[in-house]
């Protein structure tokens, strides 16, 4: 069987970083997003006797294409696993072929894996016959989430969203905030560094307890996520800038302090923190947030886009920007791939 469907990479506000249980990939804490209308991945995933061994195939914007090694450990190791996942729960011994085309250039720091992992998930399920828990938004998004990734798990509902904190696999789930028209807010993908990140998201995360700083860290976020979700529900921009630019920080100074550690900034993310930072002084409705990696996420209201992004554009240290409104969460779709 043969099936297809599109996902949403996303941005995080209060982030998570460190896991409460390494296993079952359950966030230390509550974390919140919201998806991102123009990094999406569309996945076509297939089950057939044809298909003698499985491939996994990304094809990025620039139409450069990489074949997944299952032996290439992290999240690529962790696709072929979910497969097997897929296969084990559905009762299917048919081997796969998976292409996944993602709307912005692959190795370019831009965070993949959320709209990748999101999307093989629902189109694998779906093409295994397993559509009732692809219709289910919160079992869907436990799914994602198993497989590697607790941010790609946000990406499971509409808009802005939230991954639940949980002792438990049943208890970490995801719920939609608000959906995607609820606020007209943008998210500028500012890359100042193309290069592919030194330590991957699942390395920092292995060893964030080793900071110094992480219980502090911990007790600081059991109020943080329930903070952004109002000021997401109220639209109150000046509130959530505080607390995403903080929560930002906060995360890279564990991230810096770990053992070993891991600096994720390049000097143009400096350049854009300071830029940033005056254009808010100045009255414009601006803040910046950094995930595991170099490049900036510029959020901004609609009304001010076109300064920003015009401000943004002129730094030299700016290669290029993507322009992102909030959007609807993982969907399956008509449109095959092969
Ligand atoms: O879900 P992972 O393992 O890719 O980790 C994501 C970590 C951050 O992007 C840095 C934070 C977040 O909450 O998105």
């Amino acid at each position: 069987m043969k099936s297809s469907a599109i996902a949403p990479a996303n941005i995080a506000f209060i982030k998570y970083w460190g896991r409460k249980d390494h296993k079952i990939f359950l966030p230390l804490s509550t974390t919140n997003s919201m998806n991102l209308s123009n990094c999406l991945a569309h996945t076509t995933f297939e089950f057939d006797e044809n298909i003698k061994t499985d491939s996994i195939i990304i094809i990025d914007s620039n139409k450069v294409e990489k074949e997944i090694k299952k032996e290439s450990g992290g999240k690529n190791t962790m696709l072929f696993r979910t497969l097997d996942r897929i296969r084990d729960q559905s009762g299917t011994r048919l081997k796969a072929r998976v292409v996944s085309e993602l709307t912005f250039p692959l190795g370019a720091g831009i965070a993949s894996s959320a709209a990748g992992m999101a999307a093989f998930v629902a189109s694998g399920f779906m093409a295994a016959g397993m559509e009732e828990k692809v219709n289910d938004i919160p079992e869907l998004s436990r799914e994602i989430r198993l497989s590697g990734s607790a941010s790609a798990a946000r990406s499971a509902a509409d808009g802005f969203t939230e991954l639940l904190y949980g002792e438990s696999h049943e208890q970490s789930f995801v719920r939609m905030i608000a959906p995607p028209d609820h606020w007209d807010i943008i998210d500028l993908v500012a890359v100042v560094d193309s290069q592919e990140k030194s330590v991957t998201s699942s390395e920092g995360h292995e060893v964030a307890e080793t900071s110094p700083f992480f219980n502090a860290r911990v007790e600081y976020l059991k109020e943080k996520p329930d903070q952004a979700r109002k000021a997401i529900l109220d639209k109150d921009f000046a509130t959530l800038a505080e607390l995403s630019e903080v929560d930002s920080i906060n995360m890279h100074a564990i991230m810096m302090t770990s053992t070993p550690p891991a600096f994720y900034f390049a000097p143009g993310s400096i350049v854009l923190i300071h830029k940033i930072r005056q254009m808010r002084a100045d009255g414009v409705a601006v803040f910046f947030t950094f995930d595991a990696g170099a490049n900036a996420h510029i959020i901004c209201t609609k009304e001010h886009l076109s300064h920003v992004k015009r401000e943004i554009e002129a730094l030299q240290q700016v290669k290029f920007v993507i322009e992102n409104s909030p959007c609807v969460g993982v969907r399956i779709v008509d449109k095959h791939l092969f």
